[in-house]
């Protein structure tokens, strides 16, 4: 069963529990969702396994069955209760516990993987996430991430032709919160929110709590607007201090 503990309802995390059953829905259906096509880009900058591997922010748990697939010992941590439960169930080998990513219950120095895939831009506290990261994990260790890049959360394409104007309307330095109007497609339903940040948010926080970063990845979509402008940003970084 997964560790349960009490949290309040910040907005990112009442928005998950409100839609927890959509996204699973989502996030299981094969060759659906973007992850399909660029997580393969993820795992390439993914450690081999060491000795302890934690995801944060793991919903209904893909990521994590995909890294014990990868031979990973895995802890995951969500606040939602209701994907940790599901997430739980289709494993049975990685440990889940329901926390908030900026208190996590682990002690310092614990792990030598800490992953983030997509819940970065989620978590209302990411400063606070960072710092926590690099908290339970060993010096020289490596933290992983992907996030939804900064420059489409800045802005919209103008239409879906392969040539449409990118156009920023609001502001790029932020950060700010987003929520997409809902989406559904094949049956499936979908409403997206977050934060977004400019790249110096993310960076900045990782230098605060003492990363170095050693690879930087923007992999290129396959569909022609995604080949001009990156849907994601993927890094690995390094514990230094
Ligand atoms: C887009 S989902 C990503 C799930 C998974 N990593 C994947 O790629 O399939 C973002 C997840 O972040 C979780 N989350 C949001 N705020 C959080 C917080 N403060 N602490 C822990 N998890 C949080 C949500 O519950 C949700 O499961």
């Amino acid at each position: 069963m997964p560790r349960d503990t009490e949290l309040g309802l910040t907005m990112s995390r009442e928005h998950w529990v409100r839609h927890a059953r959509n996204w699973a829905a989502w996030a299981r259906k094969p060759d659906f969702d973007a992850y399909w096509e660029y997580s393969p880009s993820f795992f390439d900058l993914v450690p081999a396994p060491g000795l302890r591997t934690l995801e944060v922010g793991c919903g209904e748990g893909r990521v994590a069955r995909d890294l014990i697939k990868r031979g990973h010992r895995v802890t995951a941590v969500d606040a939602t209760a209701e994907l940790l439960r599901l997430a739980d169930e289709a494993d049975g080998v990685g440990a889940y516990a329901r926390c908030d990513a900026a208190a996590l219950p682990f002690a310092t120095g614990s792990f030598d993987l800490v992953v983030f895939y997509n819940s970065l831009m989620d978590i209302d506290d990411m400063d606070g996430a960072v710092r926590e990261a690099a908290r339970v994990l060993m010096p020289g260790a490596k933290m992983c991430a992907c996030v939804t890049h900064p420059i489409p959360d800045a802005g919209r394409f103008e239409s879906h032709e392969p040539s449409a104007p990118f156009v920023v309307h609001d502001t790029y330095l932020g950060p700010r919160r987003w929520v997409e109007i809902p989406v559904e497609r094949d049956g499936l339903q979908m409403e997206f929110a977050g934060w977004a940040y400019p790249l110096e948010g993310y960076f900045r926080a990782l230098e605060n709590a003492g990363f170095a970063v050693e690879a930087v990845r923007e992999p290129q979509g396959t569909e022609d607007r995604w080949r001009r402008i990156p849907l994601f940003l993927m890094w690995r970084a390094v514990k230094i201090r």
